[in-house]
């Protein structure tokens, strides 16, 4: 089976062809970041314009991969949700259409889902598959949660941010440190070479037993810290508050983390989302990992950050599920029922019991 896999739910229009076990044969991304930058952050509507003028020329390039184009293609996958209502509903749209002028089967997937298989993709023959259960720490521009994967489609939220993701503290802080857009890789790069003991910052959600999180005190309090002290005088100065900073975030997502794996009685780690390219991060968690014998999977930047390698494999998982039924594709902003506990295929909270 061949799967084409459409992204469109916030600022990267994508396309990727991918093959039943995983195998990347083709993965398409248009970034729109130097759109946004000049705003420092996504604009929805300029979102949503910029996918519709690249859908078509992405799609067809991702095609172009396939050994007989269009005719290679089984099935369409596209995200339905959670994202921003215009971008979804132009990859909706385009691939409601293709499924339509070809007979193929279309199915909606979760971003989230997407995001938490991608790192059993295979971009290389290297790349072998991570076995289940696993616990995986999804952080991004827009999420920030733990889950429980024990199958493709058994997964279970442990808990997630109160408030800010923890991409947003990222780029709120490079936006109050006057650095740009996104902030993220920006601090990280400071925060290298800064002194990470250098400001005390509050360190969020303190207790290991609450598998929650929280970084708007932790914005807040760098926004205090700027009014006291006025903008960092020089660049050394600028990445010990970048270091100090992350220091603090990357602690909180890691203990949370491994708090999350001894819990669960689950050895196995998987960081995903666009901050899981954070060097801190990979670094913190490698050594805490190891220390207490979890094993920890970090898929490549590519599978990390938004791509549809990831969505045309998380229809993968739904189309060969016996249980499948298809279903029309109705797009969602948020994901409203996404509360703690486990979800059907329709995104629905079952009853308690947990998934062996
Ligand atoms: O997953 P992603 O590409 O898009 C979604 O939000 O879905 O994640 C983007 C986020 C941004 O907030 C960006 O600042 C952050 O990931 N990010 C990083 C790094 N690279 C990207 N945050 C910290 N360190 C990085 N190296
Ligand atoms: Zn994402």
């Amino acid at each position: 089976m061949i799967v084409l896999g459409i992204e469109s739910s916030c600022d990267e229009t994508a396309a990727a062809l991918v093959r039943e076990d995983g195998t990347v044969l083709c993965d398409v991304v248009r970034s729109q970041v130097a759109l946004h930058a000049a705003f420092g952050g996504v604009v929805p509507e300029l979102a949503s314009r910029a996918h519709l003028s690249a859908i078509g020329a992405v799609m067809q390039e991702a095609l172009s991969a396939a050994p007989d184009g269009l005719a290679s293609v089984d099935a369409i996958a596209v995200t339905a949700g959670p994202g921003l209502a215009g971008a979804l509903l132009v990859g909706a749209s385009a691939a409601k259409a293709l499924a339509w002028a070809t007979g193929k089967p279309l199915v909606g997937v979760s971003h989230l889902d997407a995001h938490l298989l991608a790192v059993q993709l295979r971009r290389s023959p290297a790349d072998s598959p991570v076995p289940y259960p696993y616990v995986a720490l999804l952080v991004s521009g827009g999420h920030t949660a733990l889950y429980r994967v024990d199958s493709p489609l058994a997964i279970t939220m442990l808990g997630q941010t109160r408030d800010d993701a923890a991409g947003e503290a990222f780029d709120k802080a490079a936006k109050l440190l006057g650095l740009g857009y996104p902030g993220g890789p920006l601090v990280d790069r400071l925060a290298a070479l800064g002194d990470a003991r250098a400001v005390a910052f509050p360190a969020p959600m303190q207790s290991r037993s609450e598998l929650e999180f929280s970084f708007a005190g932790l914005k807040t309090a760098l926004a205090r810290w700027i009014e006291r002290e006025g903008a960092p005088a020089d660049d050394s100065r600028l990445a010990d508050v970048c270091a100090s900073y992350q220091r603090v975030l990357v602690e909180s997502l890691v203990k949370k983390s491994l708090a999350a794996c001894e819990r669960e009685g689950v050895r196995r780690l998987v960081l995903t989302g666009g901050v899981a390219a954070n060097r801190g991060l990979r670094e913190l968690a490698r050594a805490r990992a190891e220390g207490v014998g979890v094993e920890l999977h970090v898929p490549p930047f590519a599978s990390c950050t938004d791509n549809a390698a990831m969505v045309a494999y998380a229809g993968i998982v739904k189309l060969l599920d016996p249980a499948y039924v298809p279903a029309p594709v109705l797009t969602y902003t948020r994901d409203a029922g996404r509360r703690r506990g486990r979800f059907d295929r329709e995104g629905k909270l079952l009853p308690a019991s947990r998934p062996r």
